[in-house]
């Protein structure tokens, strides 16, 4: 039976609020989702104010700080804090992005964040992203050639007896706006589509990587990615409400990766 009612425990409730010394000249206050998984307890929202004038630029050096200085149990994902492993992207004032690349001075005196919505929280900031990196593998996300054996070439390296595969400018011109994609899932979601067809909609980052290796000249295998695409939940889901291209924080177009599938299909 279909559930209409939220879970008792899903209401976010007021949690503690740590000031900054009064001395302090340049305050923000950064509200932080906080869940734990093993006390049956409600989440909360933590509140922490910061000197600014003791901080980085951007809104992941604020919560690391509020993790170093302030609460040691605030739980999130980061790595190379500039843009490029995906892993610290969140919600903050409403929309998904990455921490790192995300300038505390764009947003006002209460920057509020959230993990990102409709996938299941591990812990505070942190996601389960198993299901993304399930599709993500059945997409095949590497260079497949007819013959297999053209890529064992020397050292591991992609080789076509024993040749680099090279392309013309033209060829891989078609790889800029997509080998940026980082993977960092703030487009899927944001996405409607995926929200409620997750399990079967493969969503915005999986069709853009999988668009990726469609447009890739070195790639042999183009009509079975194809094939593979062709399925009424997988691809057209889609609906063009355009929330990944408008979220993406690499300044990436999911939504026209994905119409440029559909007309892939069309045409062959
Ligand atoms: S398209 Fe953009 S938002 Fe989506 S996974 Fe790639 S980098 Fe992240
Ligand atoms: S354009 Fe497609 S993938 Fe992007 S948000 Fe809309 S339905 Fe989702
Ligand atoms: S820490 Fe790597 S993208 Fe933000």
């Amino acid at each position: 039976m279909v559930e209409l009612r939220l879970p008792k425990n899903s209401k976010v409730k007021a949690g503690k609020r740590l000031l900054a010394p009064p001395d302090v000249k340049r305050v923000k206050e950064i509200h932080i989702y906080r869940f734990e998984p093993e006390d049956a307890q409600n989440p909360r929202l933590d509140r922490y104010q910061i000197d600014l004038d003791q901080c980085g630029s951007k809104v992941l050096d604020a919560i690391i700080k509020i993790k170093d200085e302030l609460d040691p149990t605030v739980t999130f994902r980061r790595s190379c804090r500039e843009g490029v492993c995906g892993s610290c992207a969140m919600n903050i004032n409403g929309k998904n992005t990455l921490a790192c690349l995300a300038a505390i001075a764009d947003y006002p005196a209460v920057i509020r964040i959230y993990p990102l919505p409709h996938l299941k929280v591990i812990k505070d900031l942190v996601v389960d992203m198993t299901l993304i990196y399930q599709q993500y593998a059945s997409i095949k996300p590497w260079l497949q050639k007819n013959n297999s054996e053209a890529l064992r070439g020397a050292e591991g390296s992609v080789a076509s007896g024993g040749r680099e595969q090279l392309q013309s400018i033209d060829e891989r011109k078609q790889l800029d706006g997509v080998y940026e994609c980082v993977m960092c899932a703030c487009c899927s979601a944001s996405c409607p589509s995926y929200w409620w067809n997750g399990d079967r909609y493969l969503g915005p980052a999986v069709l853009l990587q999988a668009y990726r290796w469609l447009v890739d000249s070195r790639d042999d295998q183009k009509d079975q990615r194809l094939d593979a695409l062709d399925d009424a939940f997988k691809l057209y889901r889609c609906h063009t409400i355009m929330n990944c291209t408008d979220t993406c924080p690499k300044g990436l177009n999911p939504a026209k990766a994905i119409a440029e599938i559909k007309k892939m299909l069309v045409q062959r």
